[in-house]
């Protein structure tokens, strides 16, 4: 599918970890909250990715890897979805089960995935052929680079990042997606008044998704002080030690439990909350399950562009 190229003016001058665009520096000069998992596809994703890409999968101009967003490619999101509609976009969207889900839903909207896994774009595809969806589309991409360009200003009617990759050790902790570049490329793309959507299993990872949107002046949280003490999930966790054990064995990065590690180990109670109630709009992927199996709680965040 190929969207409007022909535009003229070069991407904000945005600084994104780990992007092309950033300093015209090589593509990963700075870390991604990525890496890239085996992209072959085979069987029935490999069929679809051959059937259906000319009709779900976004053409995007690359200037280095497979994921890169060339400078200058502007999507026009009526071009590709074939009509005009409030446009909603999944960051990390894995096997595209929220998304599809959504769609199905709410077809009066536009759903747009972006995901740097392939085997993971194929089944989104399977899914929307499954469904017939006629308003969903996928893009091979960064997602930070395609917040940074590719997605005009003020474009994105809700934006959702659900259990981005939690990357635990000290030394991986600049990975993370969501961190103070991640809330500006957000604000960026998003409408005012535009609901960003968060979700993880992970503490650590939901006290820096809090810390970063709640020191933004771009956002609100709408549930700002809510769940907090000993209804806050945070307590919950910091009670129990539920995340100082994965799988049976303690998580540890020197003598830290890693996934605390960065907010303290039983700090005692939450006082701030701010966690949303879970989105109904969100079904339960396999990776929240494999969360709940495991005894974590799952943290809710729901913000409002200004
Ligand atoms: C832990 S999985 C969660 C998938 C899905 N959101 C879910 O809840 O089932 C995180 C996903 O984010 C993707 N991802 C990580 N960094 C990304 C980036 N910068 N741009 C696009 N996708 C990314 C990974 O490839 C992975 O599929």
């Amino acid at each position: 599918m190929n969207a409007d190229q022909d535009v003229p003016a070069a991407a904000p001058a945005l600084t994104v970890p780990g992007t092309a665009a950033e300093g015209r520096q090589p593509f990963r000069s700075q870390p991604v909250s990525f890496v890239r998992r085996g992209s072959r596809l085979q069987g029935r994703r490999r069929e679809a990715w051959a059937e259906l890409a000319d009709d779900y999968l976004i053409d995007v101009p690359r200037i280095t890897t497979d994921t890169s967003v060339a400078p200058g490619f502007v999507l026009d999101a009526d071009v590709v979805f074939g009509r005009r509609a409030p446009l909603v976009v999944e960051v990390g969207s894995g096997l595209g089960e929220a998304i599809a889900a959504m769609a199905e839903r709410e077809p009066g909207r536009n759903f747009l995935a972006l995901e740097v896994y392939r085997p993971g774009l194929a089944q989104t595809m399977l899914r929307i052929e499954q469904q017939s969806l006629t308003n969903v589309r996928v893009a091979q991409v960064n997602a930070a680079e395609a917040m940074a360009g590719m997605l005009p200003a003020s474009s994105v009617d809700e934006l959702w990042v659900y259990f981005p990759d939690p990357w635990h050790k000290a030394r991986h902790l600049k990975r993370r997606l969501v961190q103070e570049s991640f809330a500006v490329l957000a604000a960026r793309v998003l409408t005012p008044g535009a609901l960003f959507r968060l979700a993880t299993d992970w503490s650590s990872y939901a006290v820096q998704m809090r810390s970063v949107l709640d020191a933004s002046a771009d956002f609100e949280n709408l549930h700002h002080g809510e769940r907090a003490g000993a209804q806050s999930p945070l307590t919950q966790v910091w009670e129990s030690g539920v995340e100082l054990v994965v799988g049976g064995a303690p998580v540890r990065e020197g003598k830290d439990p890693v996934s605390t590690g960065n907010t303290g180990v039983n700090e005692g109670t939450d006082t701030l909350g701010g966690w949303a109630p879970r989105f109904e709009g969100r079904p339960l992927t396999s990776f929240e399950n494999k969360a709940i199996e495991a005894g974590r709680m799952v943290f809710d965040l729901t913000y409002r562009r200004r």
